[in-house]
């Protein structure tokens, strides 16, 4: 069993490069399935997750490959139209899949993704969606099917939740169907513009990305494109609770202070300053942070659900009382307990966690539930007194490439054993 060894009350110290984005290289890699040619994608992440959908491309008779810096993947043989269950079931965001399939092949047969461990998932945006495009659904005994045997044609949809995964779906089934699609409602994230700009590249015409509405005018077909993708801001808002969490000042290589304007503001109540010269951000924690009063988890430009557990391991630390509301997912909690273990006052009531902030956190053995409350454990242990182990460290290695690397060439003690 892989464990993170941490010993903790070690300021950081220094500067390190923020890697590519999980949330822009999943959908991207999906959308991948529409061109024809090789595509390079730059800054890819080396993460489970990418692998996942790697071996989902292959199956499909795609190839995916590294080499130096870039990732290599190649649609044009791609003629399989079903994904099998153990592949759909490595990564939850494997439901992007769908609609790339569907516009490239016609059909698509996939398990339904299921939940995972920070709730329900469900996925009735994106089926409303496709259907409203054309595609003949049946979710049976688990699965998907779906047919467009005459292609998908553009319709006008809103979603009644700005959902990331749905606003991506869509937009790549639309890039190639017939006609024009406008989405309403739409995700804001940064990820959906990495998504459009990617897709632009390959001849898409889609309009509006990051805005409330997008527009897509389907065009015939793609053709491959290079690619780097962004910055990956929750791992940076990670880095930036652990700075937080310790005292420490850090530079972010990379990071785009734009995309993390809830976190800084949030850090900023806690007494953090940050500077950004040209593309870096300087975080300057106090000896210890203060209240960070109450935080709301909000679709973009909100603050990120992805960042409530690091932030809130930060917040444990503070003198004073903070208070988190996660809006976005209905079982994002599931980090306090461990957190409680390590010493941490925290109280949970539905979507609130009232966090009293304590100086004694003290290591422990803690098991890891989800990837960002094995991030919100690392945070915690890197303040807290003593040795902590942590595992259930596959969780980490879904969405954050060599944290244990990056943090111990910041000064921490943290080592993988
Ligand atoms: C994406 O998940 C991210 N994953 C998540 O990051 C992130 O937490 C989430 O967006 C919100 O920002 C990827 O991009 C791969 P949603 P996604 O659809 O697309 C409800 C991480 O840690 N909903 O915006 O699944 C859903 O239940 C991961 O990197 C429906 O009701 O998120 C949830 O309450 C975790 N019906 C809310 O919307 C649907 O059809 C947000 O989900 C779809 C979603």
């Amino acid at each position: 069993m892989t464990k993170l060894v941490v010993k903790g009350r070690r300021r950081l110290h220094g500067e390190t490069t923020v890697q590519g984005a999980k949330n822009s290289a999943l959908p991207i890699l999906a959308a991948a399935l529409l061109t024809g040619g090789e595509n390079v994608f730059f800054n890819c992440p080396h993460l489970s997750d990418v692998e996942a959908s790697c071996a989902i491309l292959r199956y499909l008779g795609g190839t995916a490959k590294r080499e130096d810096s870039a990732l290599l993947v190649d649609c044009t043989g791609v003629d399989r139209w079903k994904i099998p269950d153990e592949l759909m079931r490595k990564t939850r965001s494997s439901i992007v899949f769908l609609g790339a399939v569907l516009a490239r092949t016609g059909r698509a047969r996939l398990s339904l993704p299921g939940g995972c461990e920070i709730g329900m998932r469900p996925i009735d945006l994106h089926l409303r969606a496709l259907r409203a495009m054309g595609a003949a659904i049946s979710e049976r005994h688990g699965y998907l099917d779906c047919k467009a045997p005459h292609g998908l044609h553009g319709a006008k949809i809103t979603l009644s939740f700005p959902s990331v995964g749905a606003t991506e779906d869509i937009m790549i089934a639309a890039s190639t169907a017939d006609g024009t699609t406008t989405i309403s409602n739409a995700a804001r994230e940064p990820e959906i513009g990495d998504l459009a700009a990617y897709l632009n590249k390959c001849g898409a015409k889609i309009y509006g990305a990051g805005e409330g509405v997008v527009v897509i005018d389907g065009v015939p077909s793609l053709s491959a494109a290079a690619h780097t993708m962004i910055p990956d801001r929750i791992v940076a808002a990670t880095l930036l609770s652990c700075a937080a969490a310790t005292g420490s000042e850090l530079v972010l290589r990379g990071a785009v202070s734009a995309h993390l304007g809830a976190v800084i503001s949030v850090l900023e109540e806690g007494g953090c300053r940050f500077a950004c010269d040209g593309g870096d951000l300087r975080i300057t924690a106090p000896e210890r942070l203060k209240s960070l009063r109450v935080i709301r988890t909000m679709p973009y430009p909100g603050f990120p659900t992805d960042a409530q557990a690091p932030v809130m391991a930060a917040a444990a630390t503070a003198d004073g009382t903070s208070v988190m509301i996660e809006n976005i997912f209905e079982n994002r909690y599931r980090h306090v307990p461990a957190l409680c273990r390590m010493g941490a006052q925290i109280r949970t009531e539905g979507k609130v966690a009232v966090i009293e902030g304590t100086r004694h956190l003290y290591g422990a053995k803690v098991e890891a539930t989800d990837l960002r409350g094995a991030a919100a454990l690392v945070t915690a242990a890197l303040a807290a007194e003593g040795t902590g182990e942590i595992t259930g460290v596959h969780y980490l290695e879904r969405g954050y490439d060599g944290l244990e690397q990056t943090l111990t060439a910041l000064g921490a003690d943290v080592k993988k054993i």
